[in-house]
């Protein structure tokens, strides 16, 4: 590793991503603390976060419990379930030495047509809002005394730092095409797609990350007046902005066709980490060059390194940056909870079908 642990300061594991096929605890966990001594072997010393899509359960780990997805488990309505799934999910990332998850989905989908319409926990902003208890229980439940708008993440060897997204009415694009254009009115926007973001901020999620929609024309992530005056200014979300992955590249169309102008917009709207999966020294330079000639301040450099180093402290990676090897135990030890959430799915699916002869979506 030779490259600077501030500006990569979170290394990810992308979707079915695994350190080898049917890959032990043990195996996972020598990878993320291998990651870890490089970042703490470097000048600063500051620990990486090792962040991975856990949607629903631990789906990339071999022998991890799955749970059901988003639309399965929104229509139970009920929040105690969907706590203890999280606090589940949180010990078996936790087994893997991981500690961050791109979770939970809480887009609001109003349109079947959206293919990703499963990760959604209805088309009900109200459910969606319930459920954002499961941010409580995979970070642990915030204490009276915290700041608004503060992350969380509490009994720093169990649980996790979360996720809110995608930031915002990714589930309502026009025709329901995925990544698509969302037409609707400011009225809608704050009324359906928001309120669970700000449910989110409240219960100190971590991290938000930006949707690769657009709100009425404008990519959300080059939206600076929702994601700095809205989620950071208004909503006082104090943890960090992360982009979706390669999510600055389709700031222009086609996708990467002026990546310096990705990194200029991305930033400036208010992205304090983006996903680079591939060209991590393309991103560096272009970053390095918009600094240095003051189309990016430095101030906005310094909100996103202090909302960085704010999760990471909050977390307890300083005190606690290699992985436990303890914990192996719990990967795969919670299939009690998939049993009663798979029970209760089952029944109010039936019961829901008998009483109106639909499931998920009630047009
Ligand atoms: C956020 O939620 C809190 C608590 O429910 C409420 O008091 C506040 O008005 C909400 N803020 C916005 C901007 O909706
Ligand atoms: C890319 O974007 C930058 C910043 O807006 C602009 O100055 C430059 O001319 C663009 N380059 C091309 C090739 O369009
Ligand atoms: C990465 O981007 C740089 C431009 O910054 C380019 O020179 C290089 O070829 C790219 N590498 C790959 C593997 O695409």
């Amino acid at each position: 590793m030779c490259f600077s642990w501030l500006v990569f300061p979170c290394v990810l594991s992308g979707g079915g991503s695994t350190p080898s096929k049917h890959a032990t605890p043990k195996t996972w966990v020598n990878m993320v603390n291998d990651f870890q001594n490089g970042a703490l072997s470097t000048r600063l010393g500051i620990p990486y976060i090792d962040g991975i899509d856990v949607v629903h359960g631990h789906s990339a780990a071999y022998g991890a419990t799955i749970f059901l997805h988003n639309s399965g488990l929104g229509v139970t309505r009920d929040p105690l379930l969907i706590k203890k799934i999280g606090a589940a999910t949180a010990l078996e990332v936790r087994a893997n030495g991981i500690q961050y998850t791109f979770a939970p989905c809480i887009a609001v989908c109003r349109d079947p047509r959206w293919g990703r319409c499963y990760e959604s926990y209805s088309e009900d902003p109200e459910i969606v809002r319930l459920m954002t208890e499961i941010i409580s229980s995979l970070q642990g439940e915030i204490t009276d005394d915290s700041e608004k708008g503060a992350p969380f993440v509490n009994g720093h060897k169990q649980k996790i730092a979360a996720c809110a997204k995608h930031y915002v009415g990714d589930g309502e694009t026009h025709l329901g095409e995925n990544t698509g254009n969302t037409m609707i009115s400011s009225k809608k926007m704050f009324g359906i797609h928001m309120p669970a973001y700000n449910d989110s901020v409240i219960k100190g999620v971590a991290t938000i990350m930006t949707s690769y929609s657009s709100w009425n024309g404008v990519k959300m992530h080059a939206n600076g007046k929702l994601v700095t005056g809205y989620l950071k200014n208004k909503l006082k979300f104090k943890g960090f902005v992360i982009s979706d992955w390669q999510g600055i590249d389709s700031i222009t169309d086609p996708p990467h066709a002026n990546y310096t102008y990705s990194i200029l917009a991305g930033i400036n709207a208010g992205i304090d980490m983006v996903m680079v999966p591939l060209n991590y020294t393309e991103f560096i330079d272009g970053l390095t060059y918009l600094v240095k000639s003051k189309f990016i301040p430095m101030s906005r450099i310094d909100d996103a390194v202090r909302r960085i180093l704010r999760v990471k402290f909050t977390m307890g990676l300083f005190e606690n940056p290699l992985a436990d090897y303890s914990m192996t135990k719990y990967l795969g030890c919670q299939v009690n909870f998939l049993r009663i959430a798979l029970f209760k799915t089952v029944a109010y699916v039936c019961r829901y079908r008998h009483f109106n002869g639909c499931l998920f979506f009630n047009h």
